[in-house]
């Protein structure tokens, strides 16, 4: 049996709550800017039509307001609980969605993009091709090669990589109070569009789930897990810029969930782990165990 959508109320009661939304609505028809007067008597159709569907108690309005003052004061130069909140609600995929349309026609697919996260930093240090990107981060070493082209497949070089990942205890550099700077880097693709770093076999971890954002995951039994991960940032004159990660085939957190949504198909790679001894691409002398993946990526026109 389908549920409907909210109680029956009268037709007089109806039509008050119509009669208020549409007078919000007319508040906004002088907003000289009309990509926000279209903004916001969107905006006010949608929260009032929410507030109506679930006929939303005072008591429930109460909590939402303490919710969001929370978030506020938690919020800080290290800490962007909305951003969080945003990504919980998968409002940062769909917004990602909406603006990384597939180039129609390509060659070759543009790389997908997922979420930013709140972990990036701006001047991270710059390695050669083949450097090291851990900066003392613990973990599996785990050698990362590909190409940058565009949907053409024409070579890239010049490519800007950013890349930036947490350690095998699944925390960023950033989360250490030390000021250490660990597990991320950027590099440039040479000639021919190949990139190549050492980073870390990623591994699972929470996101910061100590705040509002973490009771109302809690509160309605979702996991605060993010499957593991690589990040990348790609950017290179006339192309768009790609915010993007890769995954790791057979983690079992992406079955059970990424809790940002952030997981597609393309986007999870093999990461083949090579036993203590096996030569490495650069012959650099490993003690143990270490792990490679490829990843090639493509980059949309700039404004497709
Ligand atoms: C991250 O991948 O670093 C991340 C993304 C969204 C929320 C928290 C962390
Ligand atoms: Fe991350």
């Amino acid at each position: 049996m389908t549920e409907t959508a909210h109680p029956a109320v009268s037709a007089e009661q109806a039509g008050i709550e119509q009669a208020l939304t549409d007078q919000v609505v007319a508040s906004f028809d002088g907003t000289p800017d009309p990509r926000l007067r279209q903004l916001m008597q969107a905006l006010t159709r949608h929260l009032h039509a929410f507030i109506r569907e679930v006929r939303l108690t005072e008591e429930e309005w109460n909590t939402a307001i303490e919710f969001l003052t929370a978030a506020g004061h938690i919020t800080d130069d290290r800490r962007q609980e909305f951003i969080l909140l945003s990504d919980v609600l998968g409002a940062s995929m769909q917004t990602i969605a909406v603006n990384n349309e597939a180039v129609p026609g390509a060659e070759r697919a543009a790389t997908e993009a997922t979420v930013f996260g709140p972990f990036f930093v701006d001047d991270a240090p710059e390695i050669p091709i083949g450097g090291d990107i851990a900066g003392g981060a613990h973990g599996q070493p785990c050698w990362v090669e590909g190409t940058v082209t565009d949907t053409r497949g024409n070579p890239i070089p010049g490519a800007r990589i950013e890349v930036w990942e947490a350690d095998d205890e699944g925390f960023y550099d950033v989360q250490y109070t030390d000021g250490r700077v660990a597990g991320r880097a950027h590099l440039y693709s040479d000639e021919e569009g190949r990139y190549a770093f050492w980073g870390l076999t990623p591994t699972p971890y929470p996101i910061p789930h100590d705040g509002p954002v973490g009771k109302m995951l809690a509160a309605t039994n979702r996991s605060p897990v993010r499957a593991s991960h690589l990040h990348f940032m790609v950017t290179a004159p006339g192309l768009r810029t790609l915010v993007t990660h890769i995954f790791v085939q057979g983690d079992p957190q992406i079955e059970i969930g990424d809790s940002v949504f952030g997981v597609k198909d393309s986007l999870i790679k093999d990461f083949d782990v090579q036993h203590a001894g096996t030569p490495t691409p650069d012959g650099r002398a490993l003690g143990g165990d270490w792990a490679r993946t490829r990843f090639d990526i493509v980059l949309a026109p700039a404004g497709a």
